[in-house]
């Protein structure tokens, strides 16, 4: 077993990331951030996987970012680099070609919540609390929270998560559209890894398409789609071949 801070283990279609700092309750140190950024590289290029499943070892998934760590960086440290990292690495997660489920296995507190709030489905065991208690340290949700979780289930109630820092139980969660089903402790993984296997026996071009179109109006997402169906017209190979031949095109608009 490795002792990475950040496990990637991949079976068949399926990848499954572990943030693996259970003597913290996976708060997220700058290693750790380091990892994920590497994981999210090398899960962008590979064909294999089709479904990505985050979650944490220990009894929680994770408790946001490491106090310790950022309380001790100055103010230009902690903008420049702190919180750019934190929402270019979580926006990497976020655009991730493959559907990634938060499998929420217990605490679920300010980065930690932001970083599942970047996944496309999040699970959670019954029993998990979930907060932005970022208020109470004085500070703020810092690595896409004020966006992605209003986004996601209402100015009001983000509002009345953010402003007061309580913990929300699971059930409240999925009552309020913030996590999809709340499953039993025991049957937590074995329900992510059914949901994932669903998934992955789909066509994976075409589940990976209708991510970037619900999440739609990307530039990215929408140059990427009309690149590929552009490079595919007898326009683009007559262009491409007018080029090799020195010759002007003769465009057939198929
Ligand atoms: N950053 C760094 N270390 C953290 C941490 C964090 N966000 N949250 C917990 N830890 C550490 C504790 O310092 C403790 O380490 P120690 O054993 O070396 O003292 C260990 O994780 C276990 O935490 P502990 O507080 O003893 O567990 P608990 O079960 O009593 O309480 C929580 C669990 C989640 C309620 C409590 O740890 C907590 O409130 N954490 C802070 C959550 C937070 O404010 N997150 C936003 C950060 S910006």
């Amino acid at each position: 077993m490795t002792t990475e801070l950040v496990q990637l283990d991949i079976s068949g279609h399926i990848a499954t990331i572990t943030l693996n700092r259970p003597e913290k309750l996976n708060a997220l140190n700058g290693e750790m951030l380091a990892r994920l950024d590497a994981i999210a590289g090398e899960l962008d290029r590979n064909r294999e996987v089709r479904v990505v499943l985050l979650t944490g070892a220990g009894r929680a998934f994770c408790v946001g970012a490491d106090i310790f760590e950022w309380s001790s960086l100055s103010p230009l440290e902690m903008g420049r680099r702190w919180i750019r990292d934190g929402h270019r690495i979580f926006a990497r997660y976020a655009r991730l070609p493959q559907p990634l489920i938060a499998v929420l296995n217990g605490y679920t507190f300010g980065g930690g919540l932001e970083l599942a709030l970047a996944a496309d489905l999040r699970l959670a065991a019954a029993g998990v609390q979930l907060a932005f208690p970022e208020v109470k340290l004085g500070i703020i949700p810092g690595w896409g929270g004020t966006q992605r979780l209003p986004a996601l289930i209402g100015t009001s109630r983000a509002k009345q998560m953010i402003f007061t820092g309580a913990r929300i139980d699971a059930t409240v969660a999925e009552d309020w559209g913030l996590v999809n089903e709340v499953v039993d402790a025991g049957a937590l993984m074995e329900r992510a890894r059914a949901l994932a296997e669903a998934i992955a026996a789909n066509g994976p071009v075409a589940v990976q398409l209708t991510k970037q179109l619900i999440d739609g109006g990307e530039m990215a997402s929408l140059e990427a789609l009309a690149g590929s169906l552009a490079s595919y017209t007898e326009d683009a190979q007559e262009g491409v071949a007018a080029f090799r031949e020195r010759r002007t095109p003769r465009f057939g608009g198929r």
